[in-house]
């Protein structure tokens, strides 16, 4: 079925696809029965597949990864979805149209997206009286936050304790966006000094010991994730998310010249799996487990799934494998993890 609406919707630009898939989506839902419908067709329960993580407790280790629902619209599609968590955002303190379009790109044969969004959201006080109003029961709400394009690195910290504070009784966890290869210069917030300070002002507008998780790049040296685990430690964050999309173009079908056509932009989906499994294996392994990771890069399935929990992610998410697996994806990872034995959280 999702084959034959894939066929329609790839036909329509990218953004303009995912704007009217969720406007039929939410319609679709408000018919009497459909969500019954869907979560027969699209949830599935085991207990084996629950998880506790940092106290926070998921009905399965399956969420939606930020950027798909920026301005938190789609709570209660995304859970009919099967989804255990949400990643709203990125959130910047004020709106912010993000850049010219087109700025998102298929690249079908590789099962990939390049995107060059550029923080396009509607600012942290419209998302914020959205999420005061009735959750899916049982969702769990992370925000991912970010700076204003416009906001100096120097004062960057000032955005993200807007944000931060604005939406503190309103979600269960935090992602800082450090990662995104879209808003000029905000990487360099990954580096030693500014990511220290950023996240020690975070940490200390804390008070309730809210579960603050680091957004990392995949392109990041060995020296570089060894001073992110230091500082993790040191600020007493709760963990990483690894990993946002690469500016590297490796592992595409598609022709160099068809992918430099497209541009800059940050790419996800299947080519981007071994460079996200990675950065979460030496996370894990170097930091001796010693802090939560949840795995994000390339999952399309129950396969590619596994190799981010193999390599010790405590929780995964995905974007770019809904557009091209369909409203399946999360059903059809939990159903093989959970005849492949996993185990009960212990
Ligand atoms: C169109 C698009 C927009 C995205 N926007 C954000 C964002 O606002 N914040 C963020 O942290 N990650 C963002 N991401 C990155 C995803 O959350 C994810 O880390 C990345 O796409 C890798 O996962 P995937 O291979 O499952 O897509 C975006 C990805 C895509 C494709």
């Amino acid at each position: 079925m999702y084959h034959l609406l894939k066929v329609l919707l790839f036909r329509i630009d990218p953004e303009r696809a995912h704007h009217i898939t969720m406007w039929w989506l939410m319609l679709l839902l408000r018919i009497p029965g459909v969500k019954a419908l869907f979560k027969s067709l699209f949830q599935f329960h085991h207990p084996s597949l629950e998880r506790t993580v940092a106290g926070m407790k998921f009905s399965n280790p399956v969420g939606l990864a930020a950027g798909f629902d920026k301005n938190g619209l789609y709570l209660h599609a995304m859970a009919a979805l099967g989804f255990s968590h949400i990643e709203v955002g990125t959130i910047t303190p004020v709106a912010q149209d993000g850049n010219p379009k087109p700025r998102l790109f298929r690249l079908i044969r590789s099962r990939a997206l390049i995107n060059r969004m550029g923080f396009n959201n509607d600012g942290v006080e419209v998302l914020a009286s959205r999420l005061e109003k009735e959750r899916p029961e049982g969702l769990i709400v992370g925000a991912n936050i970010g700076k204003n394009k416009i906001t100096p690195n120097e004062d960057a910290a000032y955005d993200y304790l807007i944000c931060f504070e604005r939406l503190y009784h309103l979600v269960d966890y935090f992602t800082i966006n450090v990662s995104s290869p879209n808003t000029p210069g905000l990487r360099e917030l990954q580096d030693k000094g500014p990511l220290t300070e950023l996240l020690t002002a975070l940490q200390e507008n804390n008070p309730d010991d809210k579960p603050v998780f680091l957004k990392i790049a995949p392109d990041l040296t060995t020296e570089q994730l060894d001073e992110i685990i230091d500082i993790i430690i040191e600020t007493g964050l709760t963990g990483v998310i690894a990993t946002n999309t690469t500016i590297t173009r490796n592992g595409l079908t598609e022709s160099n010249e068809s992918v430099d056509s497209i541009g800059a932009g940050g790419l996800s989906g299947a080519p981007l799996i071994d460079m996200s499994v990675s950065v979460v294996r030496y996370l894990k392994e170097k930091s001796n487990n010693n802090f939560v990771v949840i795995g994000v890069g390339g999952i399309e399935d129950y396969a590619s799934a596994k190799k981010h929990l193999d390599a010790g992610a405590d929780l995964i998410q995905a974007y770019s494998g809904l557009i091209y697996t369909g409203p399946g994806l999360v059903k059809g990872i939990l159903k093989g993890l959970q005849t492949s034995g996993v185990r009960r959280q212990t």
